[in-house]
């Protein structure tokens, strides 16, 4: 008898259906997927070159600014805080950074990387960073450089207010950078009107793209900043002067070789945005967190988020006294499909983060979570009558 040869290839690629309520990715607009099946062309092939050009002017649109440097760095959000503090930083330059939660921390951290001299503005998590806290510690710096905040923090589910940071920035010569991995699509980020140097997303979140790019763009008060350095930007595939004349020089050079694919896909990504409308799909998301939040509250899961700063595509819950946080989130997966997010640094094990971000964030997702949870809560010894969640958020729609 002869043997069962050995297995040489593994079955085909079959993921399970989930419903994405967590910190991102969110669920990706069925056309853009269907934008990324489209065949792949050269990097310089005139017509790939429009399809760029195309996604930057739709890009400018989304972030509010008529910014020239406005482009998608290849790799995730990290790729565009990297980006961002790479090539605005040299040693020895002084950088404000507001911390309150995990992704304040990560700037604060590559910035003392790149040989910035860190000062760091802390609230306790699940707050927003008060305006004179920032006045204060910039005014006690020299000459500080940059003041970077984290617009929406996914770790807490705070949206920071920016317009006043921004003033106090500028008064005192500073660049001011914002960290919109969250809140780009989701919320208004308007960099020109409110005088923001620098911001970056990520495509997975309230885009509903897969992941992949991070869109950056710089003010001309950003780019002076780099043009002027003393010394090298230390990152080759970051560096925005190379970039620059890839996306946007009078004749385009190859720099490294972008993913058509990803590029198709924020093309798509960013049409969706527009033809919803921006203050519409603002509302949206506004409107569905209220919802989930009243559904949650009814059961007594109370916001880990200060009230009046909420982000509303990210909403933070404390996890009741007595109930596990993995068998509640395992019971989602297994039963429901539904992933929500643990939660990150300190609140890990004492909060839940449920994104409603993009796609994500509608009527349906909003009534199955809040079902589902409301069940495995009430298999864990919850006391709390089977329904009232769902009524609830019910009385918001
Ligand atoms: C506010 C914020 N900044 C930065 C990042 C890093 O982005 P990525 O995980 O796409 O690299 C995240 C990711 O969740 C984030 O939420």
């Amino acid at each position: 008898m002869s043997e069962e040869p050995a297995k040489t290839v593994y079955d085909e690629l079959i993921a399970s259906p989930r419903v994405l309520l967590g910190p991102g990715p969110s669920e990706a607009n069925a056309r853009v997927l269907k934008a990324m099946t489209t065949p792949m062309l050269g990097y310089l092939d005139a017509e790939f070159v429009q399809i760029m050009d195309d996604t930057v002017g739709l890009l400018r649109r989304v972030f509010g600014t008529e910014n020239s440097l406005t482009l998608p760095v290849s790799g995730t959000g990290t790729a565009g805080m990297e980006a961002a503090l790479t090539n605005v930083i040299e040693p020895g330059d002084s950088v404000v950074v507001g911390v309150k939660g995990y992704f304040g921390e990560r700037i604060a951290d590559i910035a003392a990387r790149c040989g910035g001299v860190v000062t760091r503005v802390e609230a306790e998590w699940g707050t927003h960073i008060p305006a004179e806290k920032i006045a204060e510690a910039v005014t006690k710096v020299s000459t500080p450089k940059l003041v970077a905040l984290v617009h929406g923090e996914t770790s807490t589910g705070i949206l920071q207010p920016l317009r006043d940071a921004v003033e106090i920035a500028h008064q005192n010569g500073a660049l001011f950078l914002a960290d919109c991995v969250t809140s780009l699509g989701g919320q208004p980020v308007e960099m020109d009107a409110l005088g923001i140097d620098i911001a970056y997303s990520c495509t997975q979140k309230c885009l509903a793209g897969p992941p992949g790019l991070s869109p950056i763009s710089f003010s001309e008060r950003a780019v002076e900043v780099i043009r002027n350095r003393k010394t090298p930007i230390q990152s080759f595939y970051l560096d925005m002067t190379l970039l620059e004349n890839y996306w946007h020089g009078e004749k385009r050079s190859y720099h490294h070789t972008v993913s058509m694919s990803l590029i198709y896909a924020l093309r798509e990504a960013l049409r969706v945005v527009l033809e919803e409308g921006l203050d519409t799909r603002y509302e949206r998301h506004e409107h569905n967190a209220r919802a989930l939040l009243a559904g949650a509250k009814a059961i007594g899961l109370q916001p880990a988020a200060e009230e009046g700063y909420r982000a509303p595509m990210l909403t933070t819950l404390r996890i009741p006294d007595g109930i596990d946080d993995t068998i509640i989130r395992q019971g989602l997966i297994t039963d429901y499909g539904i992933e929500i997010g643990a939660g990150l640094g300190i609140f890990a094990g004492k909060a839940w983060r449920i994104g409603l971000m993009g796609e994500s964030s509608n009527q349906r997702n909003v009534m199955l979570v809040l079902n589902a949870l409301e069940k495995l809560l009430i298999a864990s010894g919850h006391k709390v009558e089977q329904g009232t969640a769902v009524h609830a958020a019910s009385q918001v729609y």
